[in-house]
C-alpha cells in the first residue's frame, strides 16, 4: 500500500477549487492507499490570524474533510499542531535548504510583492510543506496544480538529504494531480486562480455557499462575447473554465459538453451548471451540518493525531540518528 498525504490550511471559505482539485481525489484515494489529511494549522499563522477564528476553521476543515467523503476508519485525520514532528522536521529541513531556492517560489513571491520585508514564515512556508510530507515517508501527494512548484522543492530536499546523510533518510514524493479540476479559476477573472482570500466573494463557489450565492457566483461569471460553448482557454478563458468545473462534477468530457450544448447559449448553459454545482454541494453540506457540532468531530481528531504521532516519532528518531543529533 503507497502512502498518501495531503493538507489544506484552515482559513475559511474553502472552495470548489479546494474540492476540484485536492479534497475530491483524498476520499477516492482511501481505499487503495494508506492516507493522511492533515488540517496545516501552523501554516495559516504565516499571516497573522484572530486566535478564535482560527479554532472555528480548524473545526469547519475537519468536518468538511469528513463530509467530502474522508472516512476516519480508513484515513488519518489530523490537525498539524498536535503533532510535534512537524515543527521539529521543519527546522531540520530549513537548515538543507537555500534562500535562492526559496526565494524563488512563485507563491512567496505572490504573496511579498510590493513589500519592503514579508514575515519569515510566509519565506519558510514550502519547508514547513515538505516535512509535512517527508515526516509520514510518503509517496503521492495529490493536491491541486499550484503546489507544483512545493513539491518540487520537497523532492530536491529529500534527495538532497538522502544524498548526504544517508539514502534512508527520506521517501522521494509524487504529487497527483487532477486532470479537470486541478486548477479551477476565478468566476470574476479566469486568468487567476479561484482563491480563498479574493475579495470579491462572487469570485469563488464555496462549498458551503447557499443554492441563491451559487446561482448568483455561476450567472455573473465572466465569459466573452462571442456566445459559442466552446473549450479554448488561451481565446476564452472564462467559458473554458465554467466547462472544466462542469466536467470535473459529473464526470462528462469536456467534448461531449461542447457537442451537448452546441448552439446553446451561455444563459442556458450556466443554469444547468447551476444544477450541478448545488446538487454536488448539497450531500457535501448536509453531512458537515450533521457533524460539525456533533462530540464525535474532536475524537476523530485526538485519534488521528495520536496515529499520526505514532509514525513521525519513527521518522524522527531516525532522521536524527542519520544527523547524528541527540544522545545516543
Ligand atoms: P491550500 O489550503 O491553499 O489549498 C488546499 C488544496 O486545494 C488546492 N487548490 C486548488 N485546486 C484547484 N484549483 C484551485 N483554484 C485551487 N486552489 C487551491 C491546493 O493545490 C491544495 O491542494 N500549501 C498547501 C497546504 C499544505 C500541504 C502540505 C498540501 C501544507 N502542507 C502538505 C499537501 C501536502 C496549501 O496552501 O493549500
Amino acid at each position: 500500500m503507497n502512502r498518501v498525504f495531503s493538507g489544506i490550511q484552515p482559513t475559511g471559505n474553502i472552495h470548489i477549487g479546494n474540492y476540484l482539485g485536492a479534497l475530491k481525489q483524498f476520499a477516492e484515494l482511501q481505499n487503495d492507499n494508506e492516507c493522511i489529511y492533515c488540517i496545516v494549522d501552523m501554516h495559516a499563522i504565516t499571516v497573522p490570524k484572530d486566535p478564535k477564528e482560527l479554532n472555528e476553521s480548524i473545526l469547519n476543515v475537519a468536518a468538511l474533510y469528513i463530509a467530502c467523503g474522508i472516512d476516519p476508519d480508513k484515513s488519518i485525520v489530523f490537525v498539524q499542531s498536535d503533532v510535534p514532528g512537524h515543527a521539529e522536521l521543519g527546522w531540520i529541513l530549513t537548515c538543507s535548504s537555500y534562500t535562492g531556492e526559496l526565494s524563488r517560489m512563485t507563491q512567496f513571491k505572490q504573496k511579498s510583492k510590493e513589500k519592503e520585508s514579508a514575515p519569515t514564515g510566509l519565506f519558510t512556508y514550502p519547508v514547513l510543506m515538505a516535512a509535512d510530507i517527508l515526516l509520514y515517508d510518503t509517496s503521492i501527494v495529490p493536491v491541486g496544480d499550484d503546489q507544483k512548484q512545493h513539491i518540487e522543492l520537497t523532492r530536491d530536499l529529500a534527495v538532497r538529504v538522502n544524498g548526504k546523510y544517508g539514502e534512508n533518510t527520506f521517501v522521494v514524493p509524487e504529487g497527483r494531480y487532477m486532470k479537470s479540476g486541478a486548477r479551477v479559476m476565478s468566476l470574476d477573472d479566469p486568468t487567476n486562480k479561484m482563491s480563498k482570500s479574493a475579495e470579491n466573494e462572487y469570485s469563488r463557489i464555496s462549498l458551503l455557499d447557499s443554492p441563491a450565492k451559487i446561482k448568483k457566483s455561476v450567472m455573473r461569471a465572466t465569459t466573452d462575447s462571442d456566445g459559442i460553448i466552446k473549450f479554448d482557454v488561451e481565446n476564452k478563458p472564462g467559458i473554458s473554465n465554467l466547462l472544466s468545473i462542469y466536467s470535473a462534477f459529473t464526470g462528462k468530457t469536456v467534448e461531449s459538453l461542447e457537442k451537448d450544448y452546441a448552439g446553446s447559449g451561455y444563459g442556458d448553459f450556466k443554469k444547468d451548471l447551476v444544477e450541478v454545482v448545488n446538487s454536488s454541494v448539497k450531500p457535501i453540506q448536509d453531512k458537515y451540518n450533521d457533524i460539525r457540532e456533533s462530540d464525535e468531530l474532536k475524537k476523530i481528531l485526538k485519534e488521528g493525531a495520536e496515529k499520526a504521532n505514532a509514525i513521525a516519532e519513527k521518522t524522527i528518531k531516525r532522521v536524527k540518528e542519520n544527523f547524528g543529533l541527540g544522545i545516543r
